[in-house]
């Protein structure tokens, strides 16, 4: 508000008060921070602030060993000598220059291949996690607390697939455990069903930082191992809640609204022939809520499709 009324207001004088004023009213530590929470900014993605222009500052042009010139000519003035530049990382409080983290990964092919490679080496589901825990491929890993690989029952004919774990699954390493999970229970026992007869995982196994979208290269790098999980599972029905998951693990590019509640097929690497549900996601559905009997009407399918397959 205050910053709505400096940003529009006119004469002078009036600005002065009113900037005055607002100085006043100046939002303390608590109201930035609880901006930044509802903002969904609720990690600190490094211990010690960082001194960034110490990082940005150029280095000194490297000398010149001074040669004579040849006979004849003349030496080419040389250039003033450069004012020392201000050393950056020496300004007082200032952490020292560091060397960018080791642990900061840019995703490429070539972490998508080496995701390939572990993922279809993995024999099975424990080794897959062990796989993906020692993976150092995504930068996501380095801001989540912990690896979300599943809940439920790897033995279960229903794998439901989400998109990336939030700040509960996040701090439990458990998929669904907020509240999209406990929507997302509900609507499971709607169908007869809980988390000892299905299995849920996520395209994505790390939170991202503050909840963002996973980039493409994200998703391209952890596709392997969703999609090596599934192959292990090897559910009879596989449940794709929300576009991400639909458009990753379908192979398509159609908006979940005009996907879901149509039956498509999943492939495995090794040819298997999954019957997949698209669905909303929970967190969709607790935004709009008139959509529920929608999802409801799919999870029916689901039900009558288990019934069918025995
Ligand atoms: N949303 C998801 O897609 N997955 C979770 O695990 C939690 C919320």
């Amino acid at each position: 508000m205050a910053l709505l009324q400096l940003a529009n207001c006119r004469p002078a004088a009036e600005c002065d008060a009113m900037t005055a004023a607002s100085r006043n009213n100046r939002p303390d530590i608590a109201d930035l921070l609880a901006f930044y929470a509802s903002a969904g900014v609720d990690e600190a993605l490094e211990e010690a602030p960082v001194n960034r222009f110490a990082e940005m500052a150029p280095k000194p042009p490297e000398r010149v060993p001074e040669t004579a010139a040849p006979v004849g000519e003349t030496p080419a003035p040389r250039s003033p000598a450069q004012p020392p530049r201000p050393d950056m990382s020496r300004l007082p409080d200032a952490p020292p220059a560091r060397a960018p983290s080791a642990s900061a990964t840019v995703p490429d092919e070539a972490q998508a291949a080496l995701a390939r490679q572990l993922a279809a080496t993995a024999a099975n589901l424990d080794e897959l996690r062990q796989h993906m825990a020692a993976f150092d491929g995504c930068n996501l890993k380095f801001t989540a607390k912990n690896l979300v690989f599943a809940d439920g029952n790897p033995n279960a004919a229903v794998m439901l697939v989400g998109e990336a774990p939030g700040r509960d699954e996040d701090i439990e390493g458990l998929p669904f455990v907020g509240r999209s999970g406990r929507l997302l229970d509900r609507m499971l026992a709607a169908i007869g069903l809980d988390r000892t007869s299905v299995y849920i995982a996520n395209v994505i196994p790390w939170r991202p930082p503050g909840n963002r979208t996973p980039t493409p290269h994200e998703t391209e790098i952890c596709r392997p191992f969703i999609e090596r999980q599934i192959e292990l599972v090897n559910p009879k029905v596989l449940v794709n809640l929300g576009g991400p998951s639909a458009k990753t693990l379908l192979n398509t590019t159609e908006g979940i609204l005009r996907l879901r509640g149509n039956w498509r097929v999943h492939t495995t690497a090794s040819g298997v022939a999954i019957p997949a549900m698209p669905t909303l996601h929970p967190a969709y559905l607790l935004r709009t809520p008139a959509h529920k009997k929608l999802a409801w009407r799919d999870f029916l399918e689901v039900k009558a499709k288990l019934r069918a397959l025995g």
